[in-house]
C-alpha cells in the first residue's frame, strides 16, 4: 500500500482544488483504490510541523473541481523561520521529518508558491521525497511560464477595471485599481491591457510622477475625459529605487498612505485638479471559482505531478514551458523570482499600443 502526503501552503488561489483533484484521481485511477491511502496534511507545513492530518478518502476529491480555496486548509509559514525554534521550543524541521516518517509516506506533494517551493526544497535536501506545484496568482514562480491561479486572477482583476470604466467615463474621473503581485507586476500587466488601462505601473519598471500626470494632461487635451492606471500594489517610483535598499525599505515603511495607490492618486489630484480615486479588489482577486483556462492547466499539472510520484521521480516541480508540462528539479527553481523582464514582448505590446509605463 502506498501512503502519499498532500499538503497546499502559502496564500490560497483559484485551482488548487482542481490541482488536488487531479492528483489524487490519477493516484486512485493507476493503484486502485485500495492501493493508496492519501493523507491529507491540514494547513499546509503548519499541519506537517505539528502533527494534524486525515485521512482522506476517493469521495473526498469529488466535487472540487470548481470550488475556490483548498478543501486541505493553508497557511503562511515563513521560509526564513524554518530553521527557528517556535516559542514552545519546536524545531520545525526536525518535526515535519518526524511526521513524515511517523506517517509513512512514501512522498509528500507539495502545492505552493515561492515560499513553499523553497521549503520543499529544504525537505528534499533532508532527505524527504517530494514533488511539487506551482501556485499563486502572482505568476512569480522561476521555471514554468504560468502558475495556476494566475488566469482567473487576470480574470477577476480585468472584470474590476471593466466596471471602473463606465463610472470613470460617467464622472470623467481618473481612476486607480490597485492589483495584487506581491513584488511583481504580471497580474497587472496583463490585467491592464486586458481592461485598455490607459496607464501601467509595475514594479519592475519604477515610475516618474512627472510622466503619468503628462499623461493624464495629455489625455485631458485631447478630449479624453477619463484616464485608468492600473498599478501593481509592490510600484516603485524612480526615485524610490535608486536609493540603497536599507533606506528604500525605511522609506516604504514611512509613507503615510494605506498603499502606494493613494499616494499616486494624491498626486495625480494635486498637479492636474482631475477628481482621483482607487479601487483596490485585493483578495476577491484570489477567491472564488478557477476560469477554464485554470482547470486545464491544474488538471495537467496534477496529472503530471501524480505520475512523478507512480514513476518516483521526485524532488521536482512540474511547470509549463513552451506549452508543454514538464518537471524541474527544485534546487534549480528554489528562492528564484521570476520578475516581467522590463522590454519583453508584452510590454512591448502594450507601448507600442500607446499605453504608458510611467517612465
Ligand atoms: O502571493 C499571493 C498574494 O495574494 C500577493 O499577491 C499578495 O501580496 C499577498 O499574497 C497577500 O498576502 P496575504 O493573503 O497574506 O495578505
Amino acid at each position: 500500500m502506498k501512503r502519499i502526503g498532500i499538503l497546499t501552503s502559502g496564500g490560497d488561489c483559484q485551482g488548487l482544488n482542481a490541482t488536488i483533484r487531479a492528483v489524487a484521481k490519477t493516484l486512485y485511477n493507476h493503484y486502485g483504490n485500495d492501493g493508496i491511502e492519501i493523507i491529507g496534511i491540514i494547513d499546509g507545513y503548519r499541519g506537517l510541523i505539528y502533527g494534524e492530518h486525515r485521512k482522506m478518502k476517493p469521495e473526498n476529491f469529488s466535487g472540487i473541481l470548481t470550488m475556490g480555496g483548498t478543501i486541505l486548509g493553508t497557511s503562511r509559514q515563513p521560509f526564513k523561520l524554518m530553521r527557528v525554534v517556535d516559542e514552545n521550543s519546536v524545531d520545525k524541521v526536525a518535526e515535519m521529518k518526524k511526521n513524515y516518517k511517523k506517517l509513512g509516506l512514501d512522498c509528500l506533494v507539495i502545492l505552493g508558491g515561492n515560499g513553499t517551493q523553497k521549503t520543499a526544497n529544504l525537505l528534499r535536501e533532508e532527505g524527504l521525497n517530494v514533488v511539487s506545484l506551482p501556485k499563486t496568482i502572482d505568476n512569480d514562480l522561476w521555471g514554468t511560464d504560468r502558475t495556476f491561479g494566475f488566469q482567473s486572477a487576470v480574470d477577476i482583476a480585468t472584470n474590476v477595471i471593466d466596471c471602473i470604466h463606465s463610472t470613470a467615463t460617467s464622472h470623467g474621473r481618473v481612476f486607480i485599481v490597485e492589483v495584487m503581485g506581491h513584488k511583481v507586476g504580471w497580474l497587472t500587466l496583463y490585467a491592464g491591457i486586458a481592461g485598455g488601462a490607459d496607464i501601467i505601473l509595475i514594479p519592475e519598471i519604477p515610475y516618474d510622477i512627472k510622466s503619468v500626470i503628462n499623461t493624464i494632461k495629455a489625455r485631458t487635451a485631447s478630449d479624453k475625459n477619463f484616464s485608468i492606471l492600473a498599478v501593481a500594489e509592490g510600484t516603485i517610483s524612480k526615485e524610490l529605487a535608486s536609493l540603497p535598499k536599507k533606506q528604500k525599505k525605511a522609506a516604504i515603511a514611512d509613507m503615510k498612505f494605506p498603499s502606494i495607490s493613494y499616494k499616486i492618486a494624491q498626486e495625480i489630484e494635486e498637479a492636474t485638479g482631475r477628481e482621483t480615486r482607487v479601487t483596490v479588489p485585493g483578495h476577491f482577486q484570489r477567491g472564488g471559482s478557477p476560469d477554464a483556462y485554470d482547470r486545464v492547466l491544474s488538471t495537467r499539472f496534477g496529472v503530471a505531478a501524480a505520475q512523478l510520484v507512480i514513476d518516483k521521480n521526485y524532488g521536482n516541480m512540474v511547470s509549463l514551458v513552451n506549452d508543454e508540462v514538464v518537471a524541474v528539479p527544485l534546487q534549480d527553481i528554489a528562492g528564484k523570482l521570476k520578475s516581467v523582464p522590463k522590454d519583453c514582448e508584452v510590454v512591448e505590446t502594450a507601448r507600442k499600443m500607446g499605453i504608458s509605463f510611467g517612465e
